[in-house]
């Protein structure tokens, strides 16, 4: 349905109240709320249950999913959700929030502290803020559209590296084990190429380490919207460059992402094209 100008007006008059550093002090607030609630759980006992054979949820994923749409929606309540744990929730402006209420589930449940909170925000179906927050390091990564990236209020970049076989690359693998083989793929031809590779299990924080150059590129075949949303703009503020396994703009809705400091763009896509999705 076209909208009528009035609710055109009204949208306008909408977006001009929720300034972008309102948005920006939400989504960092909803971070450390939640990120402050995910902190106590680590290492306590958990109650579990499991979506597929290998993926879990803790009660934490769920309690810090409620924090954080809940603060949000309190302040702006005609925007929309996409979360994973609870799905689709359409808003009545074209702007949605973008969260990942425990990225590294399976090392928080294990008691590896490598895991954060990532919430992108995304308006006309462009990524314009982003907050990834790990509570464990208290490190906050933070990316508007425009402004530059920062890790707790300094500025970041993405590394000088130029050539592969000098690049530290960081990557994940799916919970579905149909998709095993072409992971590891990807994965084999990358290890004689690169200097080395890390499988660290929490796709945000490997986009901000490539963001502030402890990486020097990442990549994924299958991923989904909520855990790379945010990274993904922290990167690109950061002067990095994100794409499909193409290397084609990305799209959130497709699976695959290469994401590097630009240098190494050409170099890791020569590799990854091949894949299909
Ligand atoms: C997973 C992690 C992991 C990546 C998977 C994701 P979750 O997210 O980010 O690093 O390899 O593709 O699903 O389940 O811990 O939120
Ligand atoms: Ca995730
Ligand atoms: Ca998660």
């Amino acid at each position: 349905m076209i909208a009528g100008v009035g609710t055109q007006l009204l949208r306008a008059l909408h977006w001009r109240q929720y300034t972008l550093t309102t948005e920006l002090e939400t989504a960092i607030a909803a971070a450390h709320a939640a990120g402050e609630v995910v902190r106590r759980g680590f290492g306590q006992a958990q109650r579990v249950r499991y979506k597929g054979p290998v993926d879990l949820v803790t009660e934490y994923d769920e309690e810090s999913e409620r924090i954080i749409t809940g603060m949000l929606r309190d302040t702006f309540p005609t925007y929309g959700f996409l979360a994973e744990e609870g799905g689709i929730t359409t808003g009545d402006d074209d702007a949605r929030w973008i969260i990942d209420p425990i990225d590294g589930t399976t090392n928080f449940a294990h008691g590896f502290p490598f895991f954060a909170i990532s919430i992108a925000l995304q308006k006309a179906g462009e990524l314009v803020l982003g907050v990834v927050y790990n509570p464990v390091l208290e490190e906050l990564f933070v990316a508007e559209r425009g402004a530059g990236a920062t890790l707790n209020g300094e500025r970041i970049h993405t590394s000088a590296t130029t050539e592969l076989m000098r690049a530290l690359l960081v990557s994940g693998f799916p919970y579905d084990h149909a998709d095993l083989p072409a992971a590891l793929e990807l994965w084999n031809r990358f290890a004689t190429l690169s200097q080395g590779q890390r499988r660290t299990g929490a796709a945000a924080l490997d986009c901000c380490y490539v963001a502030c150059g402890r990486f020097d590129a990442y990549y994924e075949e299958f991923v989904s919207p909520w855990d790379i949303a945010a990274g993904a703009l922290i990167i690109a503020e950061a002067g990095g460059t994100v794409t499909d396994l193409q290397g084609s703009s990305l799209d959130l809705g497709v699976r695959g992402i290469v994401a590097s400091n630009g240098a190494l763009q050409p170099a890791l896509i020569e590799v990854t094209a091949g894949q299909t999705e």
